[in-house]
């Protein structure tokens, strides 16, 4: 089977079914097209089946049995998220898990691509593939390989990130390492167990929701102790090496840092353990919008403006720049916490059209200009580029009070005072007196 396998490969006549057209799914489709083999797109939306195939110009089907039956390769990258509870929600996995075994047979290749635990591949994909009678292993090939991309970074497409890849048997993994070489142009990773590659994922997810907290917690003391943690990071990030630099900001969304932390403690509690770091790192993180809340607050009592009533024109709705991904974005968590406290807020995202916050819409304004017309507070949420580009003299036109709050360390303090303005940068200094944002 496997040698079959890889000859296709070789040839480019292995036929490949991506379940899920996501962030992670779709350019993954779109590359293995680009490498010459016929790509199936699978996905349960209609409307993103459809947009796949317009603005992509892919094969795409909401039939996952169909396109299983016709595949070789059948990838999966359908959602892992949290649910209320923090606890792993697999059942995106699962669905797609049975809708394949409805076609699996002899001599197809399942990899699995989304976020999960250790253990989660042999404990839940593989038993519901089995129930077919066919053995991973032996009837049906079976890999693992976590999803690495970086939404927005274009320094570091999916053809340049080195991939881990593990396989249930040695055969296993050299079939979808062979397959990933066909368009990656990085290092391919090979791990001795799926358990093994499984983690990889999540320990790098849990090194930044850990280092993200660290800095955030020491930037609120640091600007106690009059030292802006921003110039220290800058500085300390100059050493070669044993250095790795995370700034503070208002909090830590998306599908990924935030939720990887959970399913690896969801697995050590099973065993009767739990990461304390990884608590901390949430109680820290996830406090992070209700500090830049104090901030903003702090910052126009300064300007002799109470926050219930003020208009705080709110810049990124996204969770991180150069994205439209909202999901456990802390600008909403802010934008819902404004509201809460009597602000009157708009928003202004280039990517985003709107977002829901306690069954209300906040639907994102026109421009800039509209969005802090008039404005008490400019708050900037989200590193979008077009946001590191501010027009700063038009700021200081258009706005009733001439105040920013940096969320994400974007703005350029001096330039500010050249222009009259005062930019106060969560976690770091404010540039109209030097006083740094004491909150605690
Ligand atoms: N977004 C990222 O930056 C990123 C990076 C690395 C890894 N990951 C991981 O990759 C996985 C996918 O994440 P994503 O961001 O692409 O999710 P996404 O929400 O952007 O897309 C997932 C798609 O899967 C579809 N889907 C759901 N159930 C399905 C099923 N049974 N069959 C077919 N399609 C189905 C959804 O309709 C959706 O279009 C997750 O495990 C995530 O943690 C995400």
């Amino acid at each position: 089977m496997l040698k079959r396998l890889a000859e296709k490969i070789e040839e480019r006549s292995a036929v490949i079914s991506v379940f899920g057209l996501g962030h992670v799914g779709l350019p993954l489709s779109r590359a293995f097209a680009r490498a010459g083999f016929r790509v199936i797109g699978v996905d349960v939306n209609e409307a993103v089946v459809r947009r796949a195939e317009l603005e992509h110009g892919l094969e795409t089907t909401t039939d996952g049995e169909k396109a299983t039956r016709i595949s070789d390769f059948i990838i999966i990258c359908v959602p892992t998220p949290l649910d209320e509870n923090s606890q792993p929600q697999l059942t995106h996995l699962i669905n797609a898990a049975e809708t394949i075994s409805k076609a699996l047979s002899e001599e197809k290749f399942i990899i699995l691509e989304s976020t999960v635990y250790p253990g989660a591949t042999e404990e839940i994909l593989i038993p519901i593939l089995e129930k077919t009678g066919l053995k991973a292993g032996l009837d049906f090939g079976l890999a693992y390989s976590p999803n690495r991309i970086d939404p927005g970074n274009r320094d570091w497409p999916l053809e340049k990130i080195p991939k881990v890849v593990a396989g249930i048997n040695d055969e296993c993994r050299e079939i979808a390492m062979e397959l990933y070489r066909s368009i990656i142009n990085a290092e391919l990773v090979g791990v001795s167990s799926i358990k093994t590659a499984e983690a990889v994922k999540l320990v790098e997810n849990i090194f930044r929701w850990i280092n993200i907290a660290l800095v955030n917690e020491l930037s609120i003391i640091l600007s106690n102790m009059g030292v802006d943690a921003f110039e220290v990071i800058d500085a300390a990030k100059t050493k070669p090496f044993g250095f790795l630099a995370h700034y503070p900001g208002i909090g830590v969304g998306g599908s990924c840092i935030p939720v990887a932390p959970f399913y690896f403690q969801f697995k050590a509690e099973k065993l009767g353990l739990r990461s304390r770091f990884i608590e901390l790192a949430a109680e820290i993180n996830r406090a992070m919008p209700a500090h830049a809340l104090a901030v903003i607050r702090r910052s126009l009592r300064e300007h002799g403006r109470d926050l219930s009533g003020a208009v705080v024109a709110i810049l990124g709705l996204a969770y991180k720049g150069d994205t439209s991904t909202t999901s456990n974005s802390p600008a909403v968590e802010l934008a819902k916490l404004l509201a809460e406290n009597g602000a009157k807020i708009k928003a202004y995202d280039p990517y985003v059209s709107e977002v829901e916050i306690d069954g209300h819409k906040l639907r994102s304004e026109g421009s800039i200009e509209e969005c802090i017309a008039d404005a008490d507070c400019l708050v900037v949420a989200t590193a979008h580029s077009l946001f590191k580009r501010l027009d700063l003299e038009m700021v200081k036109r258009l706005m009733r009070l001439p105040l920013i709050v940096d969320g994400r360390g974007v703005i350029n303090p001096s330039a500010c005072v050249d222009k009259g303005l005062r930019c106060v940068r969560v976690g770091g200094r404010d540039s109209s007196d030097g006083l740094l944002s004491q909150c605690a």
